[in-house]
């Protein structure tokens, strides 16, 4: 599947659809972080809800696994008073061969407000949003909820709401990106997001054939030693290995890889002291991460969840709108 591009804008310069953080100016991504902060404090509330999109009907199509991107989407939602379907893709009839235009022209037909698409391939947002245009559907918004390889947009900007509350800012810092860059949709949107918002230094680290070739078009900086491009980092976002998108072995063992690439104490004392350790969930402990290192006071993995849901209705409020 390609990945055509589509405009996420509309003619007024709003947030049509979310599909990727690449070319997102950087005014709608810092309003998508502004918009979230006062969303945290919904959760304080005896009733944990807003009227924001009361009415509106938000379909959750997850084609792939996941548990915190489903569920805080869903909160979320129920948070801005929608109503949210969650469809279960293996009951549903795309067992029965339906195919995906075909699911979201029905999903249409019952009056569908926004999509929350998950897809193990490349680009399968893209092709609904074009869908949509083509059959002028412009009133219906889709959020990419990570597509293959290539994108996980709300991932990214739960990201950058995390480092702006830890860190204060952008300008000043030094992020390094350690593990499975090369199958990693994550990595993309933050690399993407990063830039927009002005980190000076990226640092991608990772064995070769964990690193995209182009790495360096990226505008990151390339280690192949974890210790040398931990140096005074401020930022430390691990990732997992995406077995699920290899094709053949591009590792020894996982004990291997935890030796050389996995982040323990000792390597983390590399970085600034208080440095800060992320990761997008799932954790394979012992693989990519050392469990000290993971329920560590420096690692914040659990608020990015937390965060998850503010700047997910900060999307879908602003989409909707
Ligand atoms: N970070 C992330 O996308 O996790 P899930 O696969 O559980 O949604």
């Amino acid at each position: 599947m390609s990945t055509p591009h589509h405009p996420q804008l509309d003619r007024d310069g709003r947030l049509q659809h979310l599909l990727t953080l690449e070319g997102l100016p950087r005014e709608i991504l810092t309003s998508i972080l502004d918009n979230a902060a006062p969303f945290l404090a919904v959760a304080e509330r005896e009733i944990k809800k807003v009227p924001l999109l009361r009415g509106k009907s938000i379909f959750n199509l997850f084609f792939e696994n996941s548990t915190r991107t489903r569920t805080t989407f869903e909160i979320a939602a129920k948070r801005l008073s929608a109503d949210i379907v969650n469809l279960n893709i293996s009951t549903s009839s795309t067992a029965k061969g339906e195919s995906l235009l075909d699911t979201i022209d029905n999903l249409c037909a019952m009056h569908a407000d926004m999509f929350v698409v998950r897809h193990a391939s490349s680009g399968a947002p893209f092709l609904i949003a074009r869908h949509l245009a083509n059959i002028g559907r412009n009133d219906i918004h889709i959020v990419n909820a990570g597509d293959g390889r290539h994108a996980h947009p709300t991932q990214g900007l739960l990201d950058m709401y995390t480092i702006r509350h830890y860190k204060g800012g952008f300008e000043h810092l030094r992020v390094a990106i350690v593990g499975d860059i090369l199958h990693s949709r994550v990595a993309r949107s933050q690399i993407a997001a990063l830039t927009t918002l002005g980190v000076p230094e990226i640092r991608v680290i990772g064995p070769g054939t964990l690193l995209p070739h182009d790495c360096a078009r990226l505008g990151v900086r390339v280690y192949h030693d974890i210790r040398e491009g931990l140096r005074d980092v401020d930022v430390v976002m691990m990732l997992r290995l995406q077995n699920e998108r290899m094709n053949g072995a591009l590792l020894p063992t996982p004990q291997e890889f935890f030796k050389v690439w996995g982040l323990t104490a000792e390597k983390l004392a590399l970085a600034k002291p208080d440095a800060i350790v992320m990761h997008p969930g799932p954790l394979n402990r012992g693989v990519e991460i050392d469990s000290a290192v993971a329920d560590s006071p420096q690692a914040v993995i659990l608020p990015q969840v937390t965060f998850g849901i503010a700047v997910r209705m900060a999307v879908m409020s602003m989409l909707a709108a």
